[in-house]
């Protein structure tokens, strides 16, 4: 089913070619043939994901002392990509809950809060979701209107919060919130809510473009009233711990991004090999066959920037170095190299790939979340110039 022969890879494991396989034979056989029916009707897949939780890949870097598979980024990313190569909303979901959810517990919560809100969710028990951006608030994170002020042993929770992937369905949430507005970015908090709360309120789930079946609203907190332990870090940290798990969470849909592109290009080469036109297979025509000449290029490309993302991840657990630029390079170019491979596919299928018969057209509207959520195209180039310059 993979064009790539992984075995070049020598820093692969035996470990990581396992899961990778596993990942593939699941995403084949149990998603691949409900992916159009769910992009159809934007139904949450929610029995395929409870089967994604049972396997462990809900929880994959997650020690299995917390209920997750104790893996690293490396087996992730191969994981990742598996099931985004069938469909990218079980990805997405599938990355929300393992980087953006899981991973900012595991690194900042208290042995109390991993217990209670990590468990549930890297065993795949419960859904997770994070959520930062407002309707006013998205590239410009710093300034959030939200507001949790402290009332004796709690904090009391108001604000509206949008574009919360699995908001609809989500039974735990890490939230970021002004404790002190006055110092901007520095007076954010990140908190952990449990859903059933009382003033906690989901919006409408929003209708959009691709990744149809993953689920995306708003989330209202109206005087939602947590225990104080329930806030992740110190107070004033919340910024800090937003941008740190969307490290974690770039390196995720980069991968989704190449996932979707392998698809896209296995398909493309596929009918390339069958399509005749003017007595001769399409891909005999130079006009085809350079273009799935760039495809594969850059799927290679970005594929190389995601693994070594992932393995400067992997050695910040033991050095606690940033992979802020590596996460940022492998998302800028994996989500622009998924557009234009798609773009491309659509172009290479004719009529077909305009079609909703086959799956190029799903692919192609899958493809545009990437270049935009956990930080644009246009944020990734800020985050690598001005690492990069150490201008602003
Ligand atoms: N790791 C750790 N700390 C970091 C950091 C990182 N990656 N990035 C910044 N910081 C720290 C800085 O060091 C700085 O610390 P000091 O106050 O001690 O100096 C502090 O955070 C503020 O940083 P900046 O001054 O760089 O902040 P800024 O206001 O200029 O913003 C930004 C920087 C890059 C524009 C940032 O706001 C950003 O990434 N915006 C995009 C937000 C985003 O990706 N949103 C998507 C939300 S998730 C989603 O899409 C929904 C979903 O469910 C999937």
């Amino acid at each position: 089913m993979s064009l790539v022969d992984h075995r070049v890879f020598e820093y692969l494991t035996d470990e990581h070619h396992m899961i990778r396989q596993a990942a593939q034979d699941f995403a084949q056989k149990e998603i691949a043939p409900i992916a159009e029916a769910f992009d159809h009707s934007g139904d949450f897949p929610i029995e395929t994901i409870k089967k994604m939780g049972a396997m462990g890949f809900m929880g994959i870097e997650v020690p299995e002392e917390y209920g997750g598979a104790g893996m690293d980024t490396m087996a992730y990313v191969l994981a990742l990509e598996e099931i985004c190569k069938a469909d990218a909303s079980h990805g997405a979901i599938m990355s929300v809950n393992n980087s953006l959810y899981c991973y900012g517990i595991l690194k900042y919560g208290t042995e109390e809060q991993k217990q209670e809100f990590l468990v549930p969710v890297a065993s795949g028990e419960k859904i997770g979701a994070y959520s930062l951006t407002e309707p006013m608030s998205g590239s410009d994170a710093g300034t959030m209107r939200s507001r949790a002020v402290r009332d004796g042993d709690h904090y009391v929770l108001n604000g509206r919060k949008s574009w919360v992937t699995s908001g609809p369905v989500t039974d735990l949430v890490v939230v970021f919130m002004m404790t002190q507005p006055e110092l901007g970015a520095r007076g954010v908090t990140a908190f952990l809510v449990d859903a059933s709360t009382p003033g906690f309120v989901r919006g409408k789930k929003e209708p959009k473009l691709g990744i149809r079946a993953s689920a995306t609203s708003e989330l209202t907190f109206e005087d939602c009233r947590i225990p104080a332990s329930n806030r992740l870090g110190e107070e004033g940290e919340g910024f800090k711990i937003a941008m740190a798990v969307l490290d974690a969470g770039r390196i995720g849909i980069a991968t989704q991004a190449l996932g979707i592109a392998e698809a896209a290009y296995e398909a493309s080469l596929g009918y390339a090999r069958e399509r005749e036109a003017f007595g001769q297979k399409i891909g005999q025509f130079q006009g085809i066959s350079f273009k799935l000449a760039d495809m594969k290029t850059n799927i290679e490309a970005a594929r190389g920037l995601i693994h070594r993302a992932a393995l400067t991840k992997t050695r910040a657990k033991k050095t606690g170095e940033r992979y802020t630029l590596e996460a940022s390079m492998a998302k800028l170019f994996a989500s622009e190299m998924c557009m234009a491979v798609t773009h491309q596919a659509v172009q290479i299928h004719g009529g077909m790939g305009y079609s909703k018969e086959l799956p190029i057209e799903r692919y192609f509207r899958d493809a545009k979340i990437t270049e935009i959520y956990e930080g644009t195209s246009e944020i990734q180039r800020l985050v690598i110039s001005r690492l990069e310059t150490g201008l602003r």
